[in-house]
């Protein structure tokens, strides 16, 4: 059964937790970096727990009140191509065009039924190669 990591700081706790019932309906096996509480945690942490599980076979998910924390600090570990998404198009071409590995959501910016929408999109779209393959290899200094 295909794998996703999943994490979050408070901001995204209750998302993440909704994140994990969808993922579990499409089949995957769901692990939880955590946090296990909403309790104020800083979200690097859980990012950095999530990014440096994710491989060539495994897509991650991070949840924070925007988004964006999860994803400047994931994008700070190595072959991780984390990308905020706020809709479904996002979804797919942070797939398609930029082989992202994680999904990054704002619970605070979307409601349920687009996250959902979002994490069915992301998870369900292949990379396309190609030209993108040429130029996701050039992020690579
Ligand atoms: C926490 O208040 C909030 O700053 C965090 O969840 C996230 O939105 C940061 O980018």
């Amino acid at each position: 059964m295909p794998k996703v990591i999943i994490g979050s700081d408070h901001g995204g706790y209750e998302l993440k937790e909704f994140a994990k019932e969808i993922l579990t309906g499409m089949g995957y096996e769901v692990v939880d970096a955590g946090p296990e509480t909403a309790v104020s945690c800083d979200y690097p942490e859980y990012a950095f727990k999530v990014a440096e599980q994710v491989d060539a076979d495994t897509l991650g998910i991070l949840v924070c009140g925007t988004g964006l924390g999860m994803s400047m600090a994931a994008n700070k570990v190595k072959g991780i191509r984390a990308a905020v998404c706020t809709n479904e198009y996002m979804a797919v071409k942070a797939r398609e065009h930029n082989n992202a590995n994680i999904l990054c959501l704002g619970e605070r910016v979307i409601g349920k039924g687009l996250a959902e929408d979002i994490i069915k999109a992301f998870m369900t779209t292949d990379f396309a190669g190609d030209r993108h393959l040429r130029r996701i290899n050039l992020f690579d200094k």
